[in-house]
């Protein structure tokens, strides 16, 4: 066996109390409601509101339990969205959280939780100041529905969250805030639109393949990994293509939900680093910023997990057993880039965020690396970058992904 059993110290598996998993299972919040609050918060963005926030209201308060509202989340959630939220929590004094929609809701969902039951403000318990596992006190009872797949979110102990006063997304890592509850059902994920069912799809397969070849990785989270990628080979491009193909659309939540499962136990690794700053420069997506840069960070990547990167190239269909370990460990990042090409990823750029002159993007180069290695994402990478090879990454992410006439988008 490649990866390393868990024997060398121990190691944590974090996962939510309840996992409920199938088409319907939305029907069920209500219940999930009533056993943990009196009035609980609902934590969404407007447009995700207007879509199911009427009949998730409804089902929670036919439980017999009270609801305060907040439809404000940002598709790249703020510290504002955190306060505010957290003020609507304390002014109608709720005592649980529901999330409704993806990895932004689910982040502030835990945020403001973290507010709810700790001193101080969110920004203090950023990774990049307070390390990990720094928040002393558990968060309230939190459920989370998830509307997209995905983040994954509402199976690990993170929140990613933008700081506007410095552009810079932060991260906060506590076991102390996994959610109670997740709701898995692909029923919502239907209205997600083709450009979202790729962003949030190529999500999950990057933390699927980061937590696969982190340094952190072990046996348990690699067969998370391992079925999360195999799962979105298969079904994302049908998923992407047919939005209402239910099969597809439960096969990625299942995918998305395991590849939460791996990095967040495992970690995310350079890709998740890099995507940070460069989505916050772009203004794109994270999920379209981690397609943009996964070729390149698993051609860096790979000769130092040969056997790892072998095993994703043969799952992507670009090499088989009868390749060799390095040879088809090369071909991983063909079969990466394969994937995103299946599901027009790069042609979002025409639609999403605004890409820079070159000459303005080198300028942000330096900046953005500093931002990529505060994040620590780097060190939970297999092939650990100098500032030299991880500037050269984000100009060779410009120069063969983001202008208009590279390779890619040609
Ligand atoms: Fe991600």
């Amino acid at each position: 066996m490649s990866e390393p059993a868990p024997t060398h110290g121990t190691r944590t598996v974090v996962s939510p109390a309840k996992t409920l998993f199938g088409v319907d299972a939305v029907e069920q919040v209500g219940e999930y409601a009533s056993r943990h609050g009196e009035t609980v918060l609902v934590v969404a963005s407007e447009e995700i509101f207007d879509i199911h926030g009427d009949g998730v209201v409804e089902t929670i308060e036919r439980a017999g339990v009270e609801t305060a509202i907040y439809t404000d989340v940002r598709p790249d959630p703020t510290v504002e969205n955190v306060e505010e939220a957290h003020a609507v929590y304390e002014q109608e004094g709720c005592d649980a959280i529901v999330t409704l929609g993806g990895g932004s809701s689910i982040d502030v969902g835990k945020s403001v939780g973290v507010l709810a039951t700790n001193e101080g403000t969110i920004r203090e318990y950023g990774v990049d100041k307070a390390g990990y596992e720094a928040v002393p006190e558990p968060i309230p009872p939190l459920i989370a529905v998830n509307t997209t797949a995905g983040t994954g979110s509402e199976t690990t102990r993170t929140a990613v969250l933008t700081d506007e006063s410095t552009s810079t997304k932060f991260i906060v890592v506590s076991e102390n805030m996994v959610p109670t509850v997740a709701i898995e059902d692909p029923e919502l994920t239907r209205s997600l639109p083709k450009s979202h069912t790729a962003f949030t799809g190529i999500d999950a397969f990057t933390h699927a393949i980061e937590a696969f070849t982190s340094v952190k990785s072990f046996s348990v989270t690699d067969g998370y990994a391992r079925d999360a990628m195999a799962r979105t080979v298969d079904a994302l491009p049908v998923a992407w293509a047919n939005g209402d193909n239910i099969e597809a659309r439960t096969e990625m939540m299942i995918a998305q939900f395991k590849a939460g499962k791996a990095f967040g136990n495992s970690s995310v690794a350079l890709v998740h680093g890099m995507a940070r700053p460069l989505g916050a420069q772009l203004h794109i997506p994270h999920g379209l910023a981690n397609g943009l840069i996964l070729p390149y960070v698993v051609e860096f990547n790979h000769a130092a997990a040969p056997e790892k990167y072998a095993e994703v190239a043969r799952l992507l269909g670009v090499a088989d057993e009868s390749d060799g370990t390095r040879q088809a460990a090369a071909a991983a990042s063909e079969g990466v880039e394969g994937l995103c090409e299946e599901i027009s990823l790069v042609d979002y750029l025409d639609d999403f965020g605004e890409v820079p002159d070159r000459e303005t993007y080198l300028d942000a180069v330096p900046k953005m690396t500093q931002d990529a290695f505060d994040s620590g994402s780097p060190d939970n990478n297999p092939r650990k970058p100098t500032r030299e090879e991880l500037e050269a990454l984000f100009v060779r992410v410009y120069d063969d992904a983001l202008a208009p006439d590279s390779r890619r988008r040609s």
